[in-house]
């Protein structure tokens, strides 16, 4: 089982696991996809059969999980939080570039997501890579990123006064009360592989620890486009069962809100994490 067929889904990022069964994967084709997972960002994996019970059972295998306070859990399985957009709601979760809990001082590691039912057309996620963000930008650059860190927060979104309480979303979340700030380096190490990653995000990246937000943003927009270049994704088109394995540390995601009067519903499982240096 450990030879399991991998196609490329973009050049830096993503890739798809063929004619596997999630289910009945062993030991040595677990770690095949652990280390794909860390290699290329997201894991791609279409046409599974994987209940509620054995979504969770593979996201204990992967390590621990980390339940998500904001989500509408997934009826009697608190471990699984629901990504859902009715036929009559406007506005989405996850539509925006973000990476999942980075709010947390020790951020998840990962998401399994799950389709459980997609629209006719879109609802595609995008994913963009980290490591090759920060490639690509200047020695100079690279060098100042070193040594700053960043505070990150979920309060602006998910707050009685945040985002979403102005929007459709509203009644579906749930945690207004919560209050979340965390400091971590603006540029990691991968845990596993070493690579150097861009580990700030639009969505709960607020600026740069002991600098302002006005003398944080101009740097961090310029990050946050670097992060966005279409060169640096790939995008994934989901069917139901189709499964998504994902690094939260080398990677952003950006679930796309363009099918309106369609249902969508996922189901994610967040993967504990480890203390960022
Ligand atoms: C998420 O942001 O975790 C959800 C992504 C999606 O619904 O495609």
């Amino acid at each position: 089982m450990a030879n399991v067929n991998f196609r490329p889904i973009a050049d830096h990022v993503g890739v798809e696991a063929l004619d596997i069964d999630l289910n009945a994967i062993d030991d040595a084709g677990f770690d095949t996809l652990r280390r794909a997972v860390a290699d290329h960002g997201v894991l791609f994996v279409r046409d599974q059969q994987l209940s509620p019970e054995q979504h969770i059972a593979l996201a204990r295998r992967w390590g621990g999980i980390d339940v998500n306070k904001y989500f509408p859990a997934n009826g009697g399985h608190p471990e699984i939080a629901e990504v859902r957009k009715s036929e009559t709601q406007t506005t989405n979760i996850g539509g925006g570039w973000h990476t999942d809990h980075s709010y947390d001082q020790v951020p998840a590691m990962g998401s399994i997501l799950i389709a459980r039912e997609t629209p006719p057309t879109g609802g595609d996620t995008l994913f963009a890579s980290m490591g090759a963000a920060f490639d690509s930008l200047s020695d100079g650059l690279k060098q100042t990123l070193r040594g700053l860190r960043a505070v990150h927060s979920a309060d602006h979104i998910y707050s009685t006064n945040g985002i979403y309480a102005q929007t459709d979303q509203a009644a579906d979340l749930k945690g207004h009360d919560i209050r979340t700030r965390a400091v971590h380096p603006v540029a990691l190490r991968h845990p596993q592989t070493g690579r150097e990653l861009l580990y700030v995000n639009p969505g709960f990246t607020l600026h740069f620890e002991g600098w302002t937000r006005e003398e944080s943003l101009p740097l961090l927009t310029y990050l946050f486009e670097v992060g966005k270049r279409p060169e640096f994704q790939c995008r994934l088109q989901w069917a139901p069962g189709s499964v998504a394995i994902w690094d939260n540390r080398s990677t952003w995601h950006y679930a796309m809100n363009d099918y309106h009067g369609h249902r969508r519903l996922m189901h994610r499982i967040t993967l504990s994490g480890e203390p960022l240096e």
